[in-house]
């Protein structure tokens, strides 16, 4: 993804051509962008082989998922829903975890008569249901428990998992106690301690800290667990200068953490695999200029990519065009959408920019069209998957028709 002659490029396509070929706004991804990102991510681990199961959350499209189910990794999923896509998307069950604090009974029945490699449970009463159907179809079932580690990730509040005021996991305390009280079970198998402490995590120390928290819960527990489920969380770099995780480091304090514990690791990542693969293509409808800002008004809003609104987020937005012509004034790049908090970006520069230029919204692959909604009475974007020279539509944009 570059710029060629001042043209910006998805893979060996313009984003000018795509717009006028599948219309805006649409959700653009690179084929080789997500490849190349899987095979890094194994790459960073590949001394200690993980399991890879693709946080299903942060992108839920079909053909995506199967491609990532080519490439490899498995689906951590979080409702019937995304299991039955992830199952549809060929998936194996053997290769899908079920997280999440609140599965209805119906949801567990469904994954237990499915199969799947692991439920990680998020409270007592998970549990108490899980035996309740093991009993009544004689197996033993296989369980992670997820540990609320009271660790800071760092990371924007809204997307933090693992403090202790959060509703996610469970204290070590609790956490010690179930698993002496399940460990001679004839129903539950505990095969694995699960955590995730955030998304978006850009710095190593968080993870030093919950590893730290996991390795005295296992010392602690007396129990010999076969699996420790790290969950995902690895940041990526959503401004020209930002952070990103070193993988290096994470990778390292992962194997000292092995040397200490003879555990087979599993990780969900979803944003690191498909958040840098996946554009917004959108146009200018309207400039509006005040006295204090430029109003660039967009095709694209809130209900297409919610994150700015949902969490301040913020994503670049780049011309499709190069020009020198730059404008010292403040920009603000908003919808159409009836809320002030349908905006995408404000800035203090820009170059000169006009009506129907078209625009890119950038790394909007993870909890993008996921999030997205028909407020307002608006059809959702298609998404187009670029492979080199070759488009395809794998999501076709919403018919307004079908929503009235
Ligand atoms: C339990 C769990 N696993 C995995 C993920 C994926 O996180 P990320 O997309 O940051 O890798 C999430 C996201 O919040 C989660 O809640």
């Amino acid at each position: 993804m570059t710029y060629k002659n001042k043209h910006f490029y998805i893979e060996k396509i313009s984003a000018e051509k795509l717009a006028k070929k599948f219309g805006t706004p649409s959700y653009i991804y690179s084929y080789n962008s997500l490849k190349n990102n899987i095979k890094n991510f194994k790459n960073h681990f590949r001394s200690f082989k993980p399991t890879i199961c693709f946080s299903v959350k942060s992108n839920s499209n079909l053909r995506l998922l199967n491609l990532i189910s080519k490439f490899g990794l498995g689906a951590d999923v979080v409702s019937k829903g995304e299991l039955l896509k992830a199952l549809k998307a060929k998936i194996k069950p053997e290769k899908i975890v079920f997280s999440g604090v609140g599965k209805s009974i119906e949801e567990l029945k469904f994954a237990i008569k499915k199969k799947i490699f692991l439920i990680n449970v998020e409270s007592e009463n998970e549990i108490i249901e899980i035996e309740k159907i093991a009993k009544k179809n004689k197996k033993k079932i296989d369980i992670g428990i997820r540990l609320n580690p009271d660790t800071d990730a760092n990371t924007l509040k809204e997307i933090s998992t693992g403090k202790k005021e959060n509703k996610f996991g469970l204290t070590k305390k609790k956490f010690l106690y179930l698993v002496d009280k399940y460990k001679y079970s004839n129903f539950i198998n505990i095969i694995c301690l699960s955590v995730h402490i955030g998304s978006q995590i850009t710095s190593h120390t968080p993870y030093k800290k919950m590893l730290d928290i996991v390795d005295r819960t296992i010392k602690d527990s007396r129990y010999k667990f076969s699996y420790i489920d790290l969950g995902g969380g690895m940041g990526i770099q959503y401004k020209k200068n930002g952070n990103k995780l070193n993988y290096k480091k994470y990778s390292s304090l992962i194997k000292s953490f092995l040397k200490k514990n003879k555990v087979k690791i599993i990780f969900e990542p979803g944003r690191s695999i498909i958040g840098n693969a996946g554009f917004l293509l959108t146009k200018i409808i309207y400039i509006k200029q005040t006295n204090t800002r430029n109003f660039i008004i967009l095709d694209s809003a809130m209900n297409d990519m919610m994150r700015p609104a949902l969490y301040k987020a913020e994503h670049m937005i780049l011309p499709s065009k190069l020009s020198k012509n730059k404008i010292n004034r403040r920009h603000e790049f908003v919808g159409p959408i009836c809320e002030t908090t349908d905006k995408f970006l404000t800035t203090l520069k820009y170059q000169k920019l006009n009506q129907n230029d078209i625009l890119i919204i950038c790394d909007v692959g993870a909890y993008g069209m996921v999030l997205s909604s028909n407020y307002n009475l608006r059809p959702k974007p298609p998404e187009i998957l670029v492979n080199k020279k070759n488009s395809k539509i794998i999501t076709k944009r919403e018919k307004l028709i079908s929503i009235i």
